[in-house]
């Protein structure tokens, strides 16, 4: 393989994984807008769920002092049923 082959095999190798990276941080975007203020995100994903826990859950976080729109907790209850649902 000459060496100039190699570099762009790296090359699209490293921006494969930087999009990977950006389509993960984008996903997580309405979380890690919202819920990150007053406590690291690590927290919500760390344990699994069902919905109604969830609903509990975020309903607590609204006493506590979290501001969504309705739109916004929408995108939230998608993200978080579609990935970190309990079984
Ligand atoms: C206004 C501040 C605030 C915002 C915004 C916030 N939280 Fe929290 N959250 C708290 C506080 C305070 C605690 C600690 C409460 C406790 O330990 O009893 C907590 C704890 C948690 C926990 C751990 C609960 C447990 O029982 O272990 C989870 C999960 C969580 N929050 C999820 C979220 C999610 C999801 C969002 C966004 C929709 C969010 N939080 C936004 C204040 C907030």
């Amino acid at each position: 393989m000459s060496r100039c082959r190699l570099v762009s095999f790296c090359l699209v190798f490293v921006s494969f994984f930087t999009f990977a990276g950006c389509a993960d941080y984008e996903r997580n975007k309405v979380i890690e807008e919202h819920c990150g203020s007053c406590h690291s995100t690590d927290r919500i994903y760390e344990k699994k769920r069902t919905k109604a826990e969830w609903k509990k859950l975020v309903h607590g976080m609204k006493i506590r002092g979290l501001k969504l729109t309705k739109e916004e907790e929408k995108r939230v209850f998608e993200e978080l049923f579609q990935n970190y649902l309990k079984k």
